[in-house]
């Protein structure tokens, strides 16, 4: 639990005036981490993998999954191509946090992407960005530049036989090319179409090549790793999950934005004390706690829930992305739903079945209760169907779909059969 988050100083985007400009950058300690281990004092990529593993930086794309394990399943070199694909899409509703180091401090980013590229032994890397973030992907571009000017891209980094190349590539508003095999395929220059896992990127990747796919927070917290150590980050806000978190609060709050905080922070302490309180000094209906596919909880569930995968799952959530949408007393959960589910049905790809066809019933049927023509029987019809998408699909999109619906009727079902006309089946 980060009590102390109050004296936190944050590490990823810390108040330095300039800090995007690299040499901004390097005066305050910027590719000394970089330097050391492809210069080798005292790393091998092997020590480095290790590092990061023992550090348990979560993912912070949303899956949580180590960073560090992820790294150690490519498999050893062969003399061919390996990348590394550095997820910048953050496309889930509610997330909007890595497009804040694109903007303030872009090269500790670059600096984690190019130690990950050393660890992994990898020989590009590509960093793909959101079309949407036009002018994201030009600061990415500008930064990428300085970095090659400087040497720290290229051929015989530091003098030794390490050499590695590093690209920008803008989607084209697409939210299912942030789908990790999804975005694979775009990188290849296809359409964006998920495939099926097993195998893994790590053994079948970029053109059939080994490749890793972090996400962009992730990886801007490689560095501090490498200069303080893995026991360091370990002392960082939550035991399971630690280290800094970008926290994105919007909704109905005084002063939404992205802060910076370590894992763990009590949610209300983030809603009432980091974002100032309820809008209009309203109540507190519910919380999405990490972008629009994580479970929603009510006001009531959140009594001493932290910002922390253990925390929220033991209430019934997920951390995700730790975007945190606010929903004020007055909010239409009907409404709200039938919005995500919108989202979802148009996002979908159409490959399976399941997806294809359940997000679509999903919005209808959550269209016709919202305009005051659905029956109670539909609210089971939507509970039957998030059950017959999930877990049948290529990729995690019809789950993401399917969990709103059922959390959101289950946790406010009075609402929903409160706008519902009675079942004509009810009397016999
Ligand atoms: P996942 O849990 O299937 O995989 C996580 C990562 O671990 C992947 O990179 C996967 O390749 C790797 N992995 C898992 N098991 C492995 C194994 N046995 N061998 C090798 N590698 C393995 O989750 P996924 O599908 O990558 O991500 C889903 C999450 O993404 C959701 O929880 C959601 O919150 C989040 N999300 C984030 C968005 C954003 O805008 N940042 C957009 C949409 C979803
Ligand atoms: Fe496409 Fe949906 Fe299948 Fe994912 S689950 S591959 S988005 S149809």
């Amino acid at each position: 639990m980060a009590s102390d988050w109050k004296s936190f100083e944050p590490i990823l985007i810390p108040d330095i005036p300039n800090l995007d400009k690299i040499d901004v950058y390097i005066e305050n300690g910027g590719y000394k981490a970089l330097e050391k281990v492809v210069k080798g004092d005292d790393w091998t990529p092997e020590s480095v993998v290790n590092e990061v593993k023992e550090a348990n930086i979560r993912g912070r794309g949303g899956a949580g999954f180590n960073a560090g394990l992820k790294w150690s399943f490519m498999p050893p070199a062969d003399g061919g191509p390996r990348y590394l694909a550095c997820n910048g899409d953050e496309s889930e509703p509610g997330t909007f946090k890595d497009r804040k180091i694109f903007e303030y401090n872009p090269h500790i980013f670059i600096e984690g992407a190019l130690i990950a590229a050393y660890a992994m032994k990898v020989t590009t890397i590509y960093v793909y960005i959101r079309g949407e973030y036009y002018s994201w992907i030009k600061m990415m571009e500008k930064a990428l530049q300085d970095a090659r000017d400087k040497g720290f891209i290229g051929k015989n980094l530091f003098g030794t036989d390490f050499s590695v190349e590093f690209e920008v590539t803008g989607g084209a508003g697409a939210y299912i090319c942030g789908e990790e095999t999804s975005m694979l395929e775009s990188l290849e220059g296809k359409r964006g179409y998920p495939r099926v896992k097993p195998p893994f990127p790590a053994q079948k990747g970029l053109w059939g090549r080994p490749t890793t796919i972090n996400n962009i927070e992730t990886l801007a917290n490689v560095p501090s790793v490498i200069n303080n150590g893995a026991a360091w980050f370990k002392n960082i806000g939550a035991e399971t999950h630690p280290g800094p978190v970008l926290y994105g609060i919007s909704g109905h709050v005084n002063r939404p934005g992205v802060y910076e905080l370590p894992s763990g922070v009590p949610v209300m302490e983030l809603i009432n004390d980091v974002a100032q309180g309820i809008r209009g000094g309203k109540k507190l209906k519910g919380l999405i706690p990490g972008g629009s596919s994580t479970p929603i909880l009510r006001a009531d569930q959140l009594e001493g829930v932290s910002m922390d995968a253990d925390s929220l799952r033991e209430a019934g959530s997920m951390m995700g992305t730790a975007g945190m949408i606010v929903m004020d007393e007055d909010t239409d959960m009907v409404d709200a739903l039938w919005r995500i589910s919108h989202f979802y049905h148009h996002e979908s790809c159409g490959q399976c079945t399941p997806c294809r066809e359940g997000t679509g019933w999903l919005e209808k049927i959550l269209l016709k209760i919202k305009n005051g023509e659905g029956e109670i029987r539909d609210l089971d019809l939507l509970l039957d169907l998030t059950t017959q998408m999930e877990g049948r699909t290529i990729c995690a999109l019809a789950d993401a779909a399917a969990w709103p619906v059922r959390h959101t009727i289950n946790r406010f079902r009075d609402e929903f059969e409160a706008r519902c006309k009675k079942s004509v089946h009810a009397v016999a």
